[in-house]
């Protein structure tokens, strides 16, 4: 049987909620990211890595580059999860802009997470009261998919759904 740990970063939850419900599907372990350990993680077959996506980053993410060296035999597998919907074209730049060099062979998946303004610092509501301002200046019939969906967006929204899942569980 194949040893399974999804390791995940989230700042507001929702990449929390999908890693336990995939390691409650998967029947396998959970550590958070900031707390993992490299020496314990090695010990797995399989890992599966989530992680929130902020300013086009993937929490996390810097744990698989930064032990890739001991990591590379393994199962490896990425999700992001942002506010903005699934566009393919937009998953795709992301890929080729994150996932250089040796890490260009690891699946990444990804996930629509939730926008709660209320538990929001104030910094990160003001980041994205500013990034508003500026999407507001354009045209609207010019705008990407993820911009329209910013200007949208009022208050509290949650898009979490555990069928996203089935892919990466499959
Ligand atoms: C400051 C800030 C920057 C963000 N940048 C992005 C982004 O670049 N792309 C995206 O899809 N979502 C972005 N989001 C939305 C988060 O990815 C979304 O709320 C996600 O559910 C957060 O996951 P978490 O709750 O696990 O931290 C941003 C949110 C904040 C507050």
């Amino acid at each position: 049987m194949s040893k399974v740990v999804v390791l995940y970063q989230s700042k507001y939850g929702a990449t929390q909620k999908y890693a336990q419900w995939l390691a409650a599907e998967l029947a396998c372990d959970l550590v958070e990211t900031k707390k993992a350990n490299i020496d314990q993680i090695a010990t797995y077959d399989v890992i599966i890595l989530g992680g929130g996506v902020y300013a086009s980053g993937i929490r996390g993410f810097s744990f698989l580059k930064r032990h890739f060296s001991r990591l590379k035999k393994k199962k490896l597998a990425v999700f992001a999860v942002g506010a903005f919907p699934y566009d393919e074209k937009m998953i795709d730049a992301f890929r080729a802009q994150k996932f250089k060099g040796e890490l260009v062979n690891i699946p990444l998946y990804y996930f629509r997470g939730a926008w709660n303004e209320d538990k929001m610092t104030g910094l990160d509501r003001r980041l994205c009261g500013m990034l508003k301002k500026m999407v507001a200046k354009k045209d609207p019939t010019t705008y990407e998919p993820w911009e329209a969906v910013l200007m949208e967006v009022d208050g509290n929204c949650d898009w979490t759904e555990k069928e996203a899942l089935k892919p990466l569980i499959d």
